[in-house]
């Protein structure tokens, strides 16, 4: 059975568009790989947190993996933080990360840009990601658009070591969705819909309840044409639009356009608000459940025991390989 490996930072609450670029095709795949899901936390320490607010993400985003459909009977789910080979590892890949490779990534450049005091993990936060992946020897790591430069280093640094040591490391494949891969602002429809969004309007929490999230589909900004067009250039937010409500609901945007056609934005709005809401709604309804569980503690020393046993194997086996340690002699 191949593996896949992906994870999500606990950085805020989920968006919508974690969950349909990222969750919704993690619950798809656990039946046919061997999967691991991750909460990064040592990602999200890259730039600064506010440590309540840091563990409570922590707990949220695993109660939110839970309840959109991951099952801990087929699929490993832990805490990065607690797994140290993770961070083990992503000190020997450092050593093998060019500073100009690590300066060229996108999302350095815009969390870095005109800010002071920018971490030098936030630098090397792409060797702490490649650590991840490799750790699990993973095929296949399922996200958004957004990810693919670093996955591209990732495989990268696989080559570079399995080339300056031994051969080591599978070369994993992205997997991005077909729809749903970039989910934009609802607010400006040409950025990333973000969790960091100072702007509430332009993001849909998981956690948003069925009145707001209805109220920021309806406030969410379209164009004067008043026609249900997918046309990513002229047509930004309606296509956007189109693509959520592709996504919570299966349907082809070809047949949403025809669905819609001759009938205002008013009326489509309300449609896509809906698909939102059925989605999002039972997640909820199992979240809150799951928050105060003790089940959800078990679900995740279970995990950090499954997934330390794999990573401490390959850190084993890359130390190893660099030559780092002792050899230790049977007595
Ligand atoms: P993060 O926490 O920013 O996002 C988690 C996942 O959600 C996807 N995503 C989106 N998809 C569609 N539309 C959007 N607007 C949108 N925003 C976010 C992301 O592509 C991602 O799949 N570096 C990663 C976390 C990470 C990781 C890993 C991922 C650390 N180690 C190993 C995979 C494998 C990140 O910051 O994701």
């Amino acid at each position: 059975m191949k593996t896949i490996f992906s994870g999500i930072q606990p950085s805020g609450t989920l968006t919508l568009g974690n969950y349909l670029g990222a969750l919704q095709q993690f619950v798809q795949l656990q039946d046919d790989y061997q999967c691991y899901f991750c909460i990064v936390d040592e990602h999200a320490i890259t730039v600064p947190q506010d440590r309540l607010e840091l563990r409570n993400n922590i707990r949220s985003l695993a109660a939110l993996y839970l309840a959109s459909g991951i099952d801990p009977k087929k699929s490993t789910l832990f805490i990065q933080s607690e797994v140290p080979a993770h961070t083990q590892f992503g000190w020997m890949l450092q050593s093998i990360s060019y500073i100009g490779e690590l300066e060229r990534m996108t999302q350095f450049k815009d969390k870095s840009e005109g800010k002071e005091g920018v971490s030098s993990a936030l630098l090397t936060y792409p060797a702490l990601m490649a650590a991840d992946i490799l750790l699990y020897r993973t095929d296949v790591v399922p996200v958004g658009e957004d990810q693919k430069q670093h996955l591209e280093l990732t495989r990268d640094l696989a080559q570079r070591f399995n080339n300056r040591f031994n051969d080591i490391f599978t070369i994993p494949e992205v997997r991005i969705p077909k729809v749903g891969a970039r989910i934009m602002s609802l607010q400006e429809p040409t950025k990333k819909m973000s969790k960091s969004d100072t702007n509430e309007k332009g993001f849909i929490s998981m956690l948003d309840k069925p009145k707001k999230i209805e109220k920021k589909i309806k406030s969410a900004v379209t164009d004067s044409e008043g026609v249900v067009k997918f046309d990513k250039e002229n047509k930004p937010g309606v296509s956007n639009l189109l693509t959520i409500y592709s996504s919570c609901t299966g349907e082809s945007i070809k047949t949403l356009e025809e669905k819609y056609e001759g009938r205002g934005y008013g009326d489509f709005k309300q449609g896509v608000a809906e698909a939102v809401i059925n989605i999002l709604k039972p997640i909820q309804e199992k979240y809150d459940a799951l928050m105060e569980s003790d089940e959800l503690d078990d679900i995740l020393d279970n995990g950090r025991e499954k997934a330390s046993l794999t990573a401490n194997k390959t850190v084993a086996k890359a130390k190893k390989a660099m030559g780092l340690g002792r050899v230790i002699k049977k007595k």
